[in-house]
């Protein structure tokens, strides 16, 4: 069940803007992400959803605007700076190192270590970190066996971004952003993927997700935000069906006089 939580904001956008050269990217997005809350990101290709993933992730700079995790203002000059903030990113495919082990890649740059030859020199904590690991992805749900030990890159698409979100929690994120999660997915996997989410956000984690696949953004987001030609054109409520999720996206639904006030040439998608 999701712990969602109306009167806990956890991140709040104001007017967040990006230019790339004569490119307006961003335009003013303002939005709200509350306590285990699932916000779904949709919007045509070129409609600015990855610049807005990677303006809260700390990997883009805005050129406008600012914003409030749990009510502070930040302004991350990398990722670094947003997961000590507890804002924890996945990517399709970058967050994690596929070479190393799915232990390795959950304890990335927070590695456990203990001291051998009496204390002067210190080793990786396999033995605690593999431990740990297993403790965490069982809080999800996940049983990965020995694949613990195996490189990442060998896992499915589906048990990685498990692990991507075991990871998130398991460092007591407040906020997961994820960009396509499932794009390379199968059904059964997209599927399971949706249940982890959720089960995140029973640990509390606020979600933004961005996603093309109308019918799951449907099933697991308590909202969604539509962004056209880089402006937030409309926050739909769960409720709102396939059509009108296209019918913004297309910018069939946004009264004409707004787009064309508002839309610049240069945002237009591919
Ligand atoms: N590094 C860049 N340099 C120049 N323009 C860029 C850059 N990255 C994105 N853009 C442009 O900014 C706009 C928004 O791109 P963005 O990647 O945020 O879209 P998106 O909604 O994530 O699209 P998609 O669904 O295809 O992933 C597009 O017009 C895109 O061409
Ligand atoms: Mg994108």
């Amino acid at each position: 069940m999701s712990q969602a939580d109306p009167n806990h904001v956890i991140l709040r956008t104001i007017h967040l803007s990006k230019r790339y050269g004569s490119v307006v990217a961003l335009q003013s997005v303002s939005f709200e992400l509350t306590r285990g809350e699932i916000v779904g990101l949709i919007g045509d290709n070129g409609a600015g959803k990855s610049t807005l993933i990677n303006l809260i992730a700390g990997a883009l700079q805005p050129d406008g605007g600012h914003m409030l995790i749990e009510g502070q203002h930040h302004s991350f000059h990398s990722p670094r700076d947003a997961r000590r903030a507890g804002v924890e990113t996945v990517y399709q495919d970058l967050a994690l190192a596929p070479h190393l082990p799915v232990w390795a890649n959950m304890f990335l740059g927070r590695e456990l270590r203990k001291p051998t030859l009496g204390g002067l020199l210190s080793t990786l904590d396999v033995r605690a970190m593999t431990a740990s690991t297993n403790v965490a992805l069982a809080t999800l749900g996940i049983d990965l066996g020995a694949k613990v030990a195996s490189p990442i890159g060998s896992l499915s698409g589906g048990q990685r971004q498990a692990v991507a979100v075991a990871r998130a929690v398991h460092w007591g994120a407040s906020l997961l952003l994820m960009d396509e999660p499932t794009a390379a997915l199968g059904v059964e996997q997209t599927a399971r993927v949706g249940t982890l989410i959720k089960e995140a956000t029973t640990a509390g984690v606020g979600v933004l997700v961005v996603s093309h696949d109308l019918p799951w953004v449907q099933a697991i987001c308590d909202k969604t935000i539509v962004l056209y030609r880089g402006r937030l054109v409309a926050v739909l409520e769960r409720q709102a069906s396939l059509e009108t999720m296209v019918g913004w996206i297309t910018g069939s639904l946004i009264p004409r006089r707004s787009v064309d006030i508002h839309a610049s040439p240069g945002a237009l998608g591919v």
